[in-house]
């Protein structure tokens, strides 16, 4: 897992994914993401490409720096997909990924996200049409299917392959578990073993111990975090970390934790203003975990109106640490 992936014609030097999450991964968490796994695939929240199009200011939606940088999309119709894709290429993402397991009804109703495996022409035109006029790599992250009745995820995968897609990440459940229950990994290991292209196994990756395992089953390429990354901007890194090592590094104690919290909240409300103090409410949650007194302090914490709050709360939470 220490050995360069080659992603299309992009070579990446980490093997561990940060995924795309809506509301979450923002400029300023991937850049604490960033802080800790250098060299890993940061993928920025995913984006409505139709919306794209009709955008006169790209950087409103496509806001990207630091690389190696993935840009997520969402559509159903190739064309606005392809607009899209033209335009975050452009902007200098590196990796331009097609949402096709997002289990949302609001993205399902419209031929989005995880409905595309109910339509595998469709994605396949999608990947097909856009790969023939973008340069840099298409991916497509996608479930194991719409529910547990007649999973065919390897025809889909073979299909996206075949349409010139560079990578499938595979969120080991099915749409109908939305994020509940076990990833079913044994299908990651299927994928693996018909296509050529990498596979990146995700779901249920929250620590160390998750990866190696998951990585023994399914033979995968490399793994993507997700939920375990929520308060834990460390997780991608500390994979990495181990990954090209063999060692773990220093656990991260609550009062770094609540450092980092105070440093989010610093830079949401830098960047974001009060927006960003609202933003910042659900992160500070997440972050408040593991210390006597973390459960009163995520209950106050969830309802800071001003930057000043947030500070005295967490101060006080960092205090309880030391
Ligand atoms: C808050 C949240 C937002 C998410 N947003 C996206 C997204 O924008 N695009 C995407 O492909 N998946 C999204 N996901 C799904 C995750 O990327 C991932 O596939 C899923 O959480 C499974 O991994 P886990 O069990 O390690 O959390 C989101 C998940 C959560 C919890």
């Amino acid at each position: 897992m220490s050995s360069p992936l080659k992603v299309g014609s992009l070579n990446l030097n980490s093997r561990v994914f940060q995924s795309p999450l809506a509301g979450v991964t923002d400029r300023i968490f991937r850049k604490l993401v960033r802080r800790y796994s250098p060299n890993s695939m940061i993928y920025t929240e995913m984006i409505n490409a139709t919306e794209l199009c009709h955008l006169k200011k790209v950087q409103q939606l496509v806001d990207i720096e630091q690389k190696p940088i993935g840009v997520q999309i969402f559509d159903s119709r190739y064309d606005f997909i392809v607009e899209a894709a033209k335009k975050i290429e452009s902007q200098g993402a590196q990796i331009i990924d097609i949402n096709m397991g997002c289990p949302v009804n609001k993205i399902t109703k419209k031929g989005g996200g995880s409905s595309l495996l109910k339509q595998p022409k469709v994605a396949q035109k999608i990947i097909y049409e856009i790969t023939r006029i973008v340069k840099i790599p298409i991916t497509v992250k996608t479930r194991i299917g719409w529910n547990d009745s007649g999973i065919d995820i390897l025809d889909f995968a073979k299909m996206m392959e075949d349409a010139g897609a560079a990578m499938l990440t595979i969120h080991a459940r099915t749409r109908d578990q939305g994020y509940n229950g076990t990833s079913h990994w044994k299908w990651v290991k299927k994928i693996k073993e018909n296509l050529l292209i990498p596979i990146i196994a995700n779901g249920n990756i929250f620590s160390i111990e998750d990866a190696v395992k998951c990585l023994e089953i399914t033979n995968a390429d490399g793994v993507m975090c997700s939920r375990g990354t929520l308060g834990y901007p460390f997780l991608v890194g500390e994979i990495d970390y181990f990954f090209q090592t063999g060692y773990c590094s220093q656990i991260i104690t609550p009062y770094q934790r609540l450092k980092c919290a105070k440093e989010h909240l610093k830079e949401l409300w830098k960047y974001k203003g009060n927006q960003g103090i609202y933003q910042g409410r659900k992160h500070l949650r997440w972050y408040c975990q593991g210390f006597p007194g973390a459960s009163e302090l995520r209950k106050k914490i969830i309802c800071i109106e001003s930057i000043e709050e947030g500070y005295r709360l967490l101060d006080k939470g960092i205090e309880l640490c030391t």
